[in-house]
C-alpha cells in the first residue's frame, strides 16, 4: 500500500528514507554531479514514478529526454531480461552478435539520406559526438568545426569544448581544443543580432561565411555540428531556412555537416528526427538517450564514405554497442513505430501548447512558448518587453511542482526556460493533472514578479 503522497498532494522533501541516503550521497558522491532535488526512486513505470518514501510523481522529465518509450517499457524489459540469459558482454572487438549488426542496420535505414550508411555504436552522447567530429576530421583530412552558441554537446574534454555554457559545464576546466570556432545559434527569442525573422533574412547563416574571411578559412573546416533544436540551451526552435543555410555552406565548402539529434531525436517532434522538419539531409547524425529505452547506449550514424575513412582500431571502444543495449535499443525502436510514438508526440505536444498558450494569456511571467511535438520550452520572464530572465522564479516553480509531485527541470544559458520531456506513453490524465500542478504553481509564482 501506497504510504505516501499522490501526484498533486504536498509532501515534504526530502522524506525520512530519502533523508538517510542523501546524506549518504553528500558524503560520498562528489558536489558535482548535479541534481534536480532530493529525489530517490523506488520504481517507474511509463510517466508515473514512486520515490522510496512512496511518493508519487508524474514525470515530465524522464531521465532527461531517456524514457521516450517510458519507465520500464515492457517490450524493452522483456527483451533485456532474454539478452541477460545469453551473454552480457563480450566487446564487439572479439566476438560479434547479431543485435549490434542489426540496429546498425535498422539506423542506417531510418536516419534521413538515400546514400550508403554506416553505424558506430557507442556509450554516452559525448562519445558519440566525440566519434562525428574524429571521423568528419579523418575523412576530411581538415581540423576546425563549428559549433554554436548555447550548444550543449558533452563533458568530455573535446565536447566540452564544443559546448557553449560556461558556468558549470566548463568552468575551471579549460584550455579546450582550439580548432572550435563558436558562433550564434538562430534564437530568435533573443537575436544576437537584435534583428526580427524574416526581415534579417538569416543574418545569422550570413555571418557564418563571414567567419571565413575573419577567423578560419572554410579550407580548413571539417565539420558544422549543430543541434537541429537547442536542447540544453534552451528548447530553441530555429526558423525557417537556417538549418538549409547551414546545409547549403556545408556543400559549398565541402563540410561535413554533423546533425546531433542526441536530445531532439527518437520522436519526440513528432517524427523520428528534429532535422526531417526542416528539409535538411545530415551527412552524420548522433543519437543517445532515448535511443536505447533506459540503457546505455549511443550512436554516430553517417555517411558510408566518410565513416569508413577511419583505420582499423580508429574508432571502438570495450563497451560500446553493449548486447543488452542493441536488443533494448531495437526493442524501443519498435515500440516508436509500432506504438506510433512520433504521432503520440504531435498529439501531446499540441495538448501542452494550448494549454500553455492559455497560460500565456494570464501569466505574464511566460514570455514565450517554443513547441514542435513535445519538444516543449517556456521561457520565462520577469518583464515581457524588457524579457529580463525570471532565473529565481524558475528554480522556484521547479522546487514547487517537486513538492506537489511533478518532475520537471529547466534549461537554457539563463537558467530560465521550462522543459516538458515526458515520456511519449503518458496517459493523457497523467498530462493534464502534470500541467494542472504546473499552471497552480505558475499563478502563485507569477504573483511575486
Ligand atoms: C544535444 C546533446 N548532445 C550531447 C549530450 C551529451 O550526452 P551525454 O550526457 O550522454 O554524454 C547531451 C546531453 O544532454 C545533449 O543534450
Amino acid at each position: 500500500m501506497n504510504k505516501g503522497a499522490k501526484a498533486g498532494e504536498k509532501r515534504a522533501l526530502p522524506g525520512e528514507k530519502a533523508k538517510e541516503l542523501f546524506n549518504l550521497r553528500n558524503e560520498y558522491v562528489p558536489k558535482g554531479v548535479f541534481q534536480i532535488g532530493p529525489l530517490f526512486i523506488s520504481r517507474g513505470k511509463g510517466a508515473w514514478v514512486e520515490d522510496v518514501d512512496g511518493n508519487e510523481y508524474i514525470d515530465f522529465v524522464g531521465g532527461i529526454a531517456v524514457l521516450n518509450v517510458g519507465h520500464c517499457n515492457d517490450r524493452v524489459v522483456s527483451a533485456i531480461k532474454e539478452q541477460a540469459d545469453k551473454h552480457l558482454h563480450t566487446c564487439f572487438h572479439v566476438l560479434m552478435y547479431e543485435s549490434y549488426v542489426r540496429l546498425a542496420k535498422k539506423l542506417c535505414e531510418i536516419t534521413p539520406g538515400d546514400f550508403p550508411k554506416q553505424t558506430l555504436l557507442v556509450n554516452s552522447g559525448a562519445e558519440a559526438v566525440e566519434n562525428g567530429v574524429k571521423i568528419a576530421k579523418r575523412y576530411s583530412g581538415k581540423r576546425g568545426v563549428i559549433a554554436f552558441e548555447n550548444a550543449f554537446h558533452g563533458r568530455t574534454a573535446l565536447t566540452m569544448g564544443l559546448t557553449s555554457q560556461v558556468r558549470y559545464y566548463k568552468f575551471g576546466f579549460g584550455p579546450f581544443d582550439p580548432s572550435i570556432q563558436r558562433v550564434p545559434y538562430a534564437y530568435c527569442y533573443r537575436c544576437p543580432y537584435k534583428l526580427t525573422y524574416p526581415d534579417c533574412e538569416l543574418h545569422c547563416v550570413k555571418r557564418i561565411e563571414d567567419s571565413f574571411i575573419s577567423y578560419t578559412p572554410a579550407e580548413e573546416i571539417a565539420a558544422i555540428l549543430i543541434e537541429p533544436i537547442l536542447g540544453e540551451g534552451g528548447y530553441v526552435i530555429p526558423p525557417a531556412g537556417f538549418l538549409k543555410g547551414l546545409r547549403k555552406i556545408c556543400d559549398n565548402y565541402d563540410i561535413v555537416f554533423i546533425a546531433d539529434e542526441i536530445q531532439s531525436g527518437m520522436g519526440r517532434t513528432g517524427k523520428m528526427w528534429a532535422i526531417e522538419h526542416f528539409d535538411v539531409i545530415p551527412d552524420i547524425l548522433l543519437s543517445a538517450k532515448s535511443l536505447g529505452g533506459g540503457l546505455v547506449l549511443s550512436a554516430t550514424i553517417g555517411r558510408k564514405k566518410i565513416m569508413d575513412s577511419v583505420d582499423i582500431g580508429g574508432v571502438g571502444g570495450t563497451y560500446g554497442g553493449n548486447p543488452l543495449s542493441c536488443v533494448a535499443a531495437l526493442k524501443a525502436l519498435e515500440a516508436i513505430e509500432e506504438d506510433k510514438l512520433a504521432d503520440r508526440a504531435t498529439k501531446l505536444g499540441k495538448i501542452s501548447k494550448d494549454r500553455l498558450e492559455n497560460m500565456k494569456e494570464r501569466y505574464d511571467i511566460i514570455g514565450d512558448i517554443r513547441a514542435l511535438g513535445s519538444v516543449i520550452g517556456v521561457e520565462l520572464v520577469k518583464n515581457r518587453k524588457t524579457k529580463e530572465p525570471a532565473a529565481a522564479e524558475t528554480k522556484a516553480i521547479l522546487k514547487n511542482c517537486q513538492e506537489r509531485g511533478l518532475l520537471i527541470m529547466s534549461c537554457g544559458p539563463l537558467h530560465n526556460v521550462l522543459r516538458l520531456m515526458f515520456p511519449l506513453v503518458i496517459k493523457e490524465e497523467e498530462l493534464a493533472k502534470g500541467l494542472d500542478i504546473l499552471e497552480d504553481v505558475v499563478k502563485e509564482v507569477n504573483k511575486t514578479i
